[in-house]
């Protein structure tokens, strides 16, 4: 063969492997879309987004959000038009957004689901059967936004009908070890929003914390939400002594609410019982098991499982109660209230003559039942509320009951064996889903100091491991799924200083649970998913919100000692 026909034939293939290329990369959207079409070979590949854009919106309120949103993106301040007749008398290229219940898109069936056309026109289109789906079609368009060096933007065309695997896309803001603030608390709603996530699970009361006003036991917070040292950075067995508290005014509780609404997030709260109850006690010995030697509540100042737990009374319910009817008036939206029941030891129950003849008297074997049978009346009053619980997976100590949604975190066997009894469940796996667990390659200040440091081997969940967790494994079979509510991103309080340094744990770790929650099991790929890390990382670097990089070191600052 002459050097000039293998220098074509070359080049032909290098042209054609370059287009499938093209034409097969995956977007540079996490998490991944369902199905995306990217137009015939030849024709453009991408169109300008310019001020010559409006956006048309029925919904006055929503196409302010899609105005805002690019706006924020792109730079570029976009008029809003009520209707597309307007808006082409007026020479306008336009971003349509249609509330659709389109039949001959499938994914526009779910209720989270969208379709996004970016026309080689310049038109941009969305359908969605409800806001939710516009919601997500908008933050695939921000995703996709491309700013050019000299200020212009770009998005490629390209078609994607899109809808979520899961329900239950959550991560977990844990307020009850330290205090986390408001503002702090929306960032992160902002930017797990922007990734599609759509519950979060708030941590309100804690041994060493109860951090939610209620109005009828001013004493929760008044002296609950406080203690007089924390352990120290680096070391925890050594006290600070520096005293730590803070509470969320009701007020604060409806703002988060309502600014996670907007973003399409429901706030789930948890209360714990029977454990985790220290702080609780501590405002309210009466409603502990005070007929035990030595009996004497206080706000814990070390982290771990501490012994106190409430007295199966009487009076404990009806302030339980009152406590959740507070609760559930604050989280209209929360079809669930988590009771907690994790690690609440049985040694007060089983030293209680009190909790003893609660036991007797109900026909109760053991403290394990007892919990159930205390579960089962914290339950109860959940559904007259016309909500339903949700627990952590000790809830089965003592026979499980058939409607509680049980969150796995411990093992997979309490997942088999809720899901073979019929429950529901949210898997939150620790050895994937802890996001409070080392990443691997710390900075070297201990500042980065983690519960890890205690662990022996340390629990080490890279990027790629977070990624690779996938629900239907580990003995759950394919017919389960449905019983399968979702997952979520675990990121407890113990060693959180500074909210900076939630983000460091959470990004981009919170990446991987973004697409084992959205995206279709078949098309996750862990070469395809690195791909797009970098892409989602220039979004936070945007939005100032910290993340670790990938030599190990934090994107933002670390804070200095207070
Ligand atoms: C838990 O991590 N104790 C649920």
């Amino acid at each position: 063969m002459k050097l000039g026909t293998l220098i074509m034939l070359a080049s032909l293939a290098f042209a054609a492997n370059h287009a499938i290329a093209a034409q097969t990369a995956p977007p540079p959207i996490i998490p991944l879309p369902a199905k995306v079409t990217y137009p015939a070979q030849g024709a453009a590949k991408s169109v300008a987004l310019t001020d010559r854009h409006v956006v048309v919106c029925a919904d006055g309120n929503f196409a302010h959000i899609v105005s805002d949103t690019l706006h924020r993106w792109s730079d570029i301040r976009m008029g809003i038009y009520p209707d597309a007749a307007t808006a082409r008398a007026a020479n306008a290229k336009t971003i349509t957004v249609d509330y659709a219940s389109a039949a001959d898109i499938p994914e526009l069936r779910n209720a989270e689901g969208y379709s996004l056309e970016v026309a080689a026109s310049g038109d941009v289109s969305i359908r969605a059967s409800t806001k939710a789906g516009a919601f997500y079609a908008l933050q695939t368009l921000a995703q996709l936004l491309e700013k050019g060096a000299t200020g212009g933007c770009s998005l490629p065309v390209v078609t994607i009908h899109d809808a979520p695997r899961f329900v239950w896309r959550g991560f977990l803001v844990d307020s009850g070890r330290y205090f986390v603030g408001v503002e702090s608390i929306k960032r992160t709603i902002d930017t797990m929003a922007l990734f599609k996530y759509n519950r979060m699970h708030w941590h309100l009361t804690e041994d060493q914390g109860w951090r939610i006003e209620i109005k009828k036991y001013p004493k929760l917070t008044q002296v609950g939400s406080w203690r007089s040292s924390s352990p120290s950075w680096g070391d925890r067995s050594k006290p600070d002594g520096l005293p730590h508290g803070g509470y969320y005014t009701q007020d604060q509780v409806r703002e988060v609410v309502a600014y996670a609404k907007q973003r399409f997030i429901t706030v789930i709260p948890e209360i714990e019982v029977p454990g985790h109850s220290s702080a609780a006690l501590a405002a309210y010995p009466e409603f502990g098991n005070t007929d035990i030697p030595g009996y004497a509540p206080f706000v814990q100042t070390t982290w771990g499982v501490k012994p106190y737990t409430y007295a199966p009374k009487e009076e404990t319910f009806r302030f339980l109660q009152d406590v959740l009817d507070e609760v559930c008036e604050l989280f209209p939206d929360a079809q669930y209230i988590h009771a907690g029941g994790d690690e609440a030891p049985k040694k007060q129950w089983d030293a209680s003559p009190f909790a003893k003849s609660v036991m007797q008297k109900n026909n109760l074997k053991d403290a394990n039942e007892l919990q159930a049978w205390f579960l089962r009346r914290i339950e109860k009053h959940l559904n007259s509320r016309g909500r339903q619980m949700i627990g952590w997976d000790e809830i089965q100590e003592g026979g499980l009951s058939p409607t509680a949604v049980m969150m796995v975190w411990r093992d997979w066997k309490w997942a088999r064996h809720a899901l073979d009894q019929g429950n529901n469940i949210i898997l939150t796996e620790r050895m994937h889903c802890y996001y409070d667990y080392t990443p691997g390659n710390l900075p070297d200040d201990p500042y980065y100091h983690l519960i890890s440091a205690y662990q022996k081997p340390p629990r080490v969940i890279t990027l790629e491991k977070a990624y690779s967790f996938e629900p239907i494994s580990n003995g759950i079979r394919p017919e389960q799924e449905k019983q399968i509510l979702g997952s979520q991103a675990n990121l407890w309080g113990e060693y959180l200083y500074d909210w900076n340094k939630a983000e460091f744990l959470l990004f981009p770790r919170a990446f991987a649970m973004a697409e084992v929650t959205w995206s279709p099991k078949d098309a996750r790929d862990w070469q395809s998913f690195q791909s797009r890390v970098p892409a989602a990382l220039k979004l936070l670097d945007k939005m100032k919100v910290n993340y670790q990089r990938a030599d190990g070191s934090a994107a933002l600052p670390t804070p200095t000692r207070k």
